[in-house]
């Protein structure tokens, strides 16, 4: 039996579209058993995923097919500690769980940057899968089929809540409402903020991540699938939150605090649950390990 640990993640952080994501810590946790009954046993999901079409079990077919491992019966068992469809990356935790598994049971032929690259390949984007792979605030590019990323750590002095609302938005549809094309000035407005967010975020600069993370290029067009969020933004500013932003693709709302704001965390629980009930308020810290073989 082998065991992954995959972290949730948090992409864009603002300004940084499609560039920038960070893995937090809450969890999905997949455990894998080759069989040789022939079956494929998948459990803790919903009935509708226990087939072949499975996420999971369709990225652990990469690695046995790029290995040229035949494999006879598979028994999967996912612990689903992320909310699904909320921008918190539980598909790049699906992809990551299948090829981290799959190559952990048939004895690791394949190298992390081998997985790396087919978890881009499936995905469409490296921002949800490199940090869910690496840990910490990554930011990553594709370049002539090349992925490349650098990793770094969070500053201690942040801490992060994720205010997840009670209705799902599928990255595609989120994808949809976005521009094809853009202002050259909103460009030009998101260079040097997603360049300071990044930094501020590892240096520790507080003052510079209260005004670095206006977004111009998805999030004034995403905000509006999502009820309650100028209002919900705008509270976190007022109860001394340092920023927040759309987390991936919406949407679930990500607050940046401060470690010195100790009383962010009940004042917003008493206003979600007062005034926008089906709202829940998730605390997490930045995860800097990324997917972990727990047992194999
Ligand atoms: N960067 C992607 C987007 C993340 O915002 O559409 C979605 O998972």
């Amino acid at each position: 039996m082998i065991k992954i640990r995959v972290p949730g993640t948090s992409a864009n952080v603002g300004p940084g579209f499609d560039a920038f994501g960070l893995a937090l810590t809450i969890y999905n946790t997949f455990s894998f058993e080759e069989k040789s009954d022939g079956k494929l046993t998948i459990r803790g999901v919903d009935k509708k995923y226990q087939g072949t079409t499975n996420l999971v079990y369709r990225s652990m077919q990469k690695v046995f097919k790029k290995a040229g491992h035949h494999s006879k019966g598979l028994y999967i068992h996912s612990d689903v500690g992320i909310p699904i469809s909320r921008g918190l990356g539980s598909s790049a935790t699906c992809i990551v769980g299948g090829l981290f598994g799959a190559n952990a049971l048939i004895g690791s032929p394949l190298t992390t940057e081998e997985l790396f690259d087919i978890a881009v390949e499936m995905e469409g984007h490296p921002d949800n899968v490199a940090p869910a792979i690496f840990g910490g605030l990554v930011v990553s590019l594709t370049d002539q089929g090349k992925n490349f990323y650098i990793k770094s750590e969070i500053h201690p002095t942040f801490e992060f809540y994720a205010i997840v609302p009670d209705f799902p938005l599928s990255t595609s549809d989120a994808r949809q409402v976005l521009p094809k094309k853009i202002n050259f000035s909103d460009a030009t407005h998101n260079l040097p903020r997603a360049t300071m967010t990044y930094l501020a975020l590892v240096n520790g600069s507080e003052e510079i991540l209260r005004v670095s993370m206006k977004d111009r290029l998805h999030q004034p067009y995403r905000k509006k699938l999502i009820a309650h969020y100028d209002v919900i933004t705008r509270k976190a500013r007022d109860m001394g939150c340092l920023n927040t932003c759309i987390s991936g693709a919406g949407p679930t709302i990500l607050a940046i605090n401060s470690v010195n704001n100790p009383g962010f965390l009940n004042e917003m629980s008493v206003y979600l649950k007062e005034k926008v009930p089906g709202w829940q308020l998730i605390p997490l810290f930045p995860d800097n390990a990324g997917v972990q073989i727990l047992r194999g």
